[in-house]
């Protein structure tokens, strides 16, 4: 019997267009097979080839040392500096090319060539040694999406010292356990920052956070709101009159290759936060690797990820993954809807960008506010479109390659998490036929295999749970002071297998279709159903914009499927509505995936990083009080309104 049942056809299937694949790096599928397979059947002769294209300092000596297994080392005995490979190396040829192009909220720009950059990770990596940063120092990053977000990521890197970043939407005790779980000595914000033309006031949350936390000697702010700030004397320094004192020069620290290079907290839509480590060259070869490749970087390319460096997204292709390739970055502060509904797609029209990297959540918000935000602007320009952070749904799926990418620009749905560091399964853009809602096949070094509770293999077409075979460059070595924790999470599920907890299906072709969280699964009548799929059928229909699916215990069927809605503008809600959905959900998927019940939503909660909280979605379903823990909810007003909902109806 298969772990949950999958239910979702979908038979369209989009070739790579002949212009993009005759330009591509990689432009067949033999290419792709033969470097895969090698990928998989030799992983030392392949990942050393690989290795050696990044700046190393001193060579390393074996690719893999796998005998502590689950605890890798990649690389061993090789020493080099993740922001030499990012900036130093591209200075000869690169120097006066930009490197960032960066848009406030405000509409204030700023561009840095690889030059300046250099001379301002320098800069600062001086300041951090001013203040007493040293190697192995953990230093806490709560930023807004400013160029000097990338030159803190860098210049920590630069001396040795591991950055923590934590995304600055979270609240000062999210932040104080980050850095006090994490040991950071040093932290680095901002005096405030634009959202939706608010000010975020980020040095007021630090202080608090600060109030009880004991080991931080320094708090380094820059200036970019411009607010009133209270100010520590002790603790408390300007970035820009510290920076700007110090010399534009400093010789990047040899690091070991299982040096730390950062720690990442994961969103955490389930218990505590895990201190996701990651060392230096393993990670950075693949972020390197996977951007060049799936993102198919040229010279001319303007690329733009969307993604808050808050997240793995934007550590690896804002930052570490584009900058090694000498890519020019687009970087924006603020809000989609800032000032405007259109404000990306002035932004793509702008600076010409021709890579796009954002997620399904987004793209279904820009759907509901309609497509005559997009078609206002001029998006010729792009050439690729890519998608990340959760499965996206066929009907978005198709939404933005005709209506954003103009039917021109493949699509590339990334598979990957926090702990995998860097894309593990994905199309290449110039050889991979896509299907809407497939993160399709594996990249270089992943060996991905689908298996029942027993870990068994389920037939092709069957939904089982997704298993790694492999150790790749990129994962992560352990979370931050629990080794045990780490081998339970990942590694004992089926022993030496690493388990991402992901729901997927491979089909007869070989694509991979991730079915979303295992936690995130319905049992209806004896039948696992993946939430994504009957969320994909409501998503299809021309009146839903948005729907989140859970179940609530059932007598009968053991577990009822409740779907939460929101309505497109255009659509009125009514009895007849829910009727028309629950039969469309029928007639999509089967009657088994029936809602029994579907109820309206003007919002659905959500994570800071836009994951759907379906726990909280299954109390309200359940009638239950929530003990959730909701600290990572975006909007608590959300559920406040789904509550009332509940007591209208
Ligand atoms: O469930 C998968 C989903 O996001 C999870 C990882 O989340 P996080 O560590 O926050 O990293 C997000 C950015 C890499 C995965 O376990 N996920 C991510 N990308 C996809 C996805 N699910 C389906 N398709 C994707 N392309």
């Amino acid at each position: 019997m298969s772990e949950i049942d999958s239910v979702l056809k979908e038979t369209r299937s989009f070739p790579p267009p002949a212009a993009f694949q005759a330009r591509a790096r990689l432009k067949s599928e033999a290419e792709y097979q033969a470097l895969w397979r090698e990928s998989i059947a030799d992983p030392q002769g392949f990942w050393g080839r690989m290795a050696r294209e990044i700046p190393w300092m001193q060579p390393f000596t074996q690719v893999l040392d796998w005998s502590n297994a689950p605890f890798a080392r990649w690389f061993v005995g090789g020493r080099l500096n993740a922001s030499a490979v990012c900036v130093d190396q591209h200075l000869a040829r690169h120097g006066a090319k930009r490197a960032i192009v960066w848009e406030g909220e405000p509409g204030d720009t700023r561009t840095w060539t690889y030059a300046q950059l250099h001379a301002e990770v320098c800069r600062l990596a001086n300041a951090l040694k001013e203040r007493g940063v040293k190697k192995g120092d953990r230093v806490a990053i709560y930023m807004p999406m400013v160029p000097e977000l990338a030159a803190a990521l860098l210049a920590c890197a630069r001396i040795g010292a591991a950055h923590s970043v934590v995304f600055g939407g979270f609240s000062a005790q999210s932040l104080k356990d980050r850095i006090e779980d994490g040991g950071c000595t040093a932290v680095i914000t901002a005096d405030g920052s634009w959202r939706r033309g608010k000010l975020l006031p980020l040095k007021s949350v630090v202080d608090e956070a600060l109030a009880s936390c004991k080991g931080v000697h320094t708090a380094l702010v820059v200036k970019r709101a411009g607010c009133e700030v209270a100010w520590d004397a002790r603790r408390d320094v300007w970035y820009h009159e510290l920076v700007a004192r110090q010399s534009a020069t400093r010789a990047p620290e040899p690091m070991d290759s299982e040096d730390l290079l950062f720690l990442l907290y994961t969103s955490g839509s389930t218990g505590k936060p895990k201190g996701i480590m990651h060392t230096t060259g393993g990670y950075v070869l693949g972020a390197a690797l996977s951007a060049r490749y799936v993102f198919d970087l040229r010279d001319e390319d303007v690329y733009w990820c969307t993604a808050d460096v808050g997240w793995v997204t934007g550590h690896s292709y804002v930052v570490y993954g584009p900058l090694a390739n000498a890519a020019t970055i687009v970087m924006y502060e603020g809000a989609p809807d800032a000032p405007h509904r259109g404000r990306f797609w002035e932004l793509v029209q702008k600076h010409k960008v021709t890579i796009l990297y954002t997620a399904p959540t987004a793209i279904r918000t820009f759907m509901r506010w309609g497509d005559e935000h997009v078609t206002k602007h001029d998006l010729s320009s792009l050439r690729l479109l890519g998608t990340v952070g959760e499965p996206i749904n066929p009907a978005a799926w198709m939404w933005y390659r005709d209506t954003i990418g103009g039917g021109r620009c493949p699509i590339v749905d990334t598979w990957w998490q926090t702990e995998t560091g860097s894309i593990a399964i994905t199309p290449l853009p110039g050889v991979t036929a896509t299907r809407p809602g497939s993160a399709t096949r594996p990249f270089f070094g992943i060996d991905p295999v689908v298996l029942d509770k027993h870990g068994a293999e389920v037939p092709a077409g069957s939904g089982g749970l997704l298993a790694l075979r492999k150790p790749w460059p990129s994962m992560l070595r352990g979370i931050w002071g629990d080794p045990e924790r780490y081998r339970q999470t990942y590694w004992s599920k089926f022993p030496g297998y690493y388990f991402p907890g992901d729901g997927c299906r491979k089909d007869a072709d070989g694509y991979y279709w991730i079915m979303g969280r295992v936690d995130d699964v319905i049992k209806v009548s004896g039948h696992r159903l993946a939430t994504m799929e009957i969320e994909s059928a409501l998503v299809s229909h021309p009146d839903v914009a948005e729907s989140a699916v859970v179940g609530r215990p059932d007598e009968l069927s053991g577990e009822a499927v409740v779907a939460f809605v929101t309505l497109k503008p255009h659509a009125v809600t009514s009895d007849a509505l829910k009727e028309t959905l629950r039969a469309h959900v029928a007639k999509e998927i089967g009657s088994l995936a029936r809602p029994a019940e579907v109820r309206w939503a003007a919002a659905l909660p959500k994570t800071r990083s836009g994951k759907i909280m379906r726990r909280l979605l299954r109390d309200i379903a359940a009638g239950r009080e929530t003990a959730q823990d909701t600290s990572t909810l975006e909007d608590f007003s959300v559920l406040a309104t789904l509550r009332a909902a509940e007591d209208d109806e």
